[in-house]
C-alpha cells in the first residue's frame, strides 16, 4: 500500500467522519459518541451542526471520559445509557476492519464502554481510513484484552498458549494504564494474525478476570472508509 502523509491520513479520517454524520445522524436521535482520533472528527462535526441548527435535540452518549469531556467542551447535550438505554446510532472508529466487517478496537483504551454502547445501539457505524483494512484480524495491531487488575498475570500463560505475545499496556511513567472502568489492558500480538476470531472471542469471554476484548465480531452495521478515491460505504455481515 502506498505511504500516506499525516495530512492525507487526517483528510481521510475527516472524510469518513463527515460522511457518517451527514448520512446517519438525524435530529432527535440518541447518538453514541465514539473514542479516538477519527471519532473525534465526528463529535466535532455533530457539535458544529448543532450550533448551526442543522441538527436539533441530539443527545450524545459518550464511550469514554475523554469523549465526554470533549463533547461537554463543545456543548453537545449528554446523557448516559441508564437514562437513554436505546441508542439510535453510534459512530466510532476501529483499529482494524476485515473483509467481513469484523473489527479490532481498543487501541485507544475504551473498548469496554465502546462495546456496551455498540450493544445498545440500533445501528453501529464505523469510521476508518483505508489503512485500517486488513485481510486477517491481528495483522496490523495487537488485540487489546481488558482484565481485572486482581490476578491479571494468570492470563499471560493462557494467552501465550493460544499463540499470543503479551504486553501489559503502560503509561509513560511505566505504570499500568488504567481504563475508565478501572481495569488493565493486555496487548496481545499474534505473529500470523488471528486464525479464528470467533473461537478466540469465545475463549476470552468465558474466562474469569477477562472483562472484555477488542474483537467486535458481527457488530458493525455500516463501515465508512475514507480512501484517496473518496468515501466507500460497506454493510457489515
Ligand atoms: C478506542 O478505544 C478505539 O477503539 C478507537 O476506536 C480506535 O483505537 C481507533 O482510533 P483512531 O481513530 O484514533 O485510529
Amino acid at each position: 500500500m502506498e505511504t500516506l502523509t499525516p495530512a492525507q491520513i487526517e483528510g481521510l479520517k475527516q472524510q469518513a467522519a463527515y460522511y457518517a454524520v451527514e448520512h446517519f445522524v438525524k435530529s432527535g436521535m440518541v447518538v453514541g459518541l465514539g473514542t479516538g482520533s477519527t471519532a473525534e472528527y465526528a463529535v466535532r462535526e455533530i457539535a458544529r451542526r448543532l450550533q448551526a441548527r442543522e441538527l436539533r435535540h441530539v443527545v450524545g452518549i459518550p464511550t469514554s471520559r475523554r469523549t465526554a469531556q470533549l463533547a461537554l467542551d463543545l456543548g453537545i447535550p449528554l446523557g448516559d445509557l441508564n437514562s437513554h438505554p436505546q441508542v439510535d446510532v453510534v459512530l466510532d472508529g476501529a483499529d482494524e476492519v476485515d473483509p467481513q466487517g469484523n473489527l479490532i478496537k481498543g487501541m485507544g483504551g475504551a473498548l469496554l464502554w465502546e462495546k456496551i454502547v455498540a450493544t445498545a445501539a440500533q445501528q453501529v457505524v464505523i469510521l476508518v481510513d483505508m489503512r485500517k483494512r486488513v485481510e486477517r484480524l491481528g495483522t496490523r495491531t495487537p488485540l487489546p484484552v481488558e482484565v481485572e487488575p486482581f490476578g491479571w498475570r494468570i492470563h499471560v500463560p493462557f494467552l501465550e498458549e493460544r499463540g499470543g505475545q503479551v504486553r501489559i499496556r503502560a503509561t509513560e511513567d511505566g505504570e499500568p494504564f488504567v481504563t475508565d472502568g478501572g481495569h488493565y489492558i493486555l496487548d496481545v500480538t499474534f505473529p500470523n494474525g488471528i486464525e479464528d476470531p470467533w473461537r478466540l472471542a469465545q475463549m476470552l469471554q468465558s474466562r474469569a478476570g477477562i472483562v472484555e476484548h477488542g474483537l467486535f465480531l458481527g457488530m458493525a452495521d455500516v463501515i465508512v472508509v475514507g480512501t484517496l478515491e473518496g468515501v466507500e460505504v460497506h454493510r457489515g455481515s
